[in-house]
């Protein structure tokens, strides 16, 4: 009864952590792609070979259900995945939708026209090719009337992460809020569309200030698949074992990822 969670590296170990607090029972079989990060640089047809390829993996280890804990994935590629690749019998979800339905104060699953919501402003944060496919834009359009979203591309943010220089991806993290405060000095809301970005949420909202809620994903993204789960417990895979992933050098991926998520994590070689 597996689920597989994809990520380009190691970002998606924030919604990895989420996801088994809140569903202990279901092992989740973890895929980073860390030789291959950052996808945030790089163009969809590439985004889309890559993902493709990492969530065969996934479903090769049992699961019938993924979840894209990568935006850029999510943003890239989803959509023609889910439209021209994903099998019959199997799903694949990316981490936006339950991003957009808090912040437009929907129900999980409410597909209903768009209507006025609260938030007027919105910063996005994410990184270049997330914001290139304005695939953020769009789902929020599906939903929401009137939101003016200014959307900063952080560049350089995930390879501080990966590299484990955080002094870095601090003083990245606090130019980009500057740029961005720059053309919208007063959102109201800051989205974080990465998922490397909880790591440095403290970060974002002590740049951004206390009066601007700042949304990031982990934990919306582990209640909609709990609901989701409810709905379609047949999208339970075979797999019976949680396992990590990695196209990377798996014991320093296991070094860095065992310092992410603070307890001991080994990854098994693709
Ligand atoms: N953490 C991923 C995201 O949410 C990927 C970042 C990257 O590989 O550039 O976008």
């Amino acid at each position: 009864m597996a689920v597989g969670i994809f990520d380009s590296g190691l970002g998606g170990l924030t919604v990895l952590d989420a996801v088994s607090k809140r569903l202990p029972d279901i092992p989740f079989v973890y895929f980073g792609d860390n030789a291959h990060t950052p996808y945030g640089v790089r163009d969809a047809d590439d985004v889309y070979d890559l993902t493709t390829t990492g969530v065969a993996h996934l479903f090769d280890a049992g699961c019938d259900l993924v979840i894209l804990a990568c935006n850029t994935a999510s943003a890239a590629a989803l959509r023609r995945m889910q439209e021209q690749w994903v099998p019959e019998d199997k799903r694949v979800l990316g981490v936006f939708v339950p991003l957009i339905e808090a912040l437009t104060e929907r129900q999980w699953g409410d597909n209903s026209p768009p209507r006025e919501v609260a938030v007027k402003h919105v910063a996005l944060f994410a990184t270049p090719a997330t914001v290139r496919s304005r695939a953020f834009q769009r789902e929020l359009a599906f939903r929401a009337i009137g939101v003016d979203v200014e959307a900063q591309p952080c560049g350089g943010v995930v390879d501080a992460i990966e590299d484990g220089d955080m002094i870095l991806a601090e003083a990245l993290v606090r130019s980009h809020v500057e740029a961005l405060k720059r053309r919208m000095p007063t959102p109201e809301a800051a989205v974080l569309g990465c998922t490397h970005y909880p790591i440095m949420e403290e970060v974002f909202q002590d740049a951004l200030g206390p009066d601007v809620t700042v949304y990031s994903q982990a934990s919306l993204v582990a209640d909609s698949l709990a609901d989701y789960l409810d709905r379609h417990p047949d999208k339970l895979g075979a797999g019976a074992e949680a396992r990590f992933l990695t196209t990377g050098d798996p014991k320093s991926v296991a070094n860095k990822a065992t310092q992410f998520l603070r307890r001991k994590i080994e990854f098994d070689p693709i």
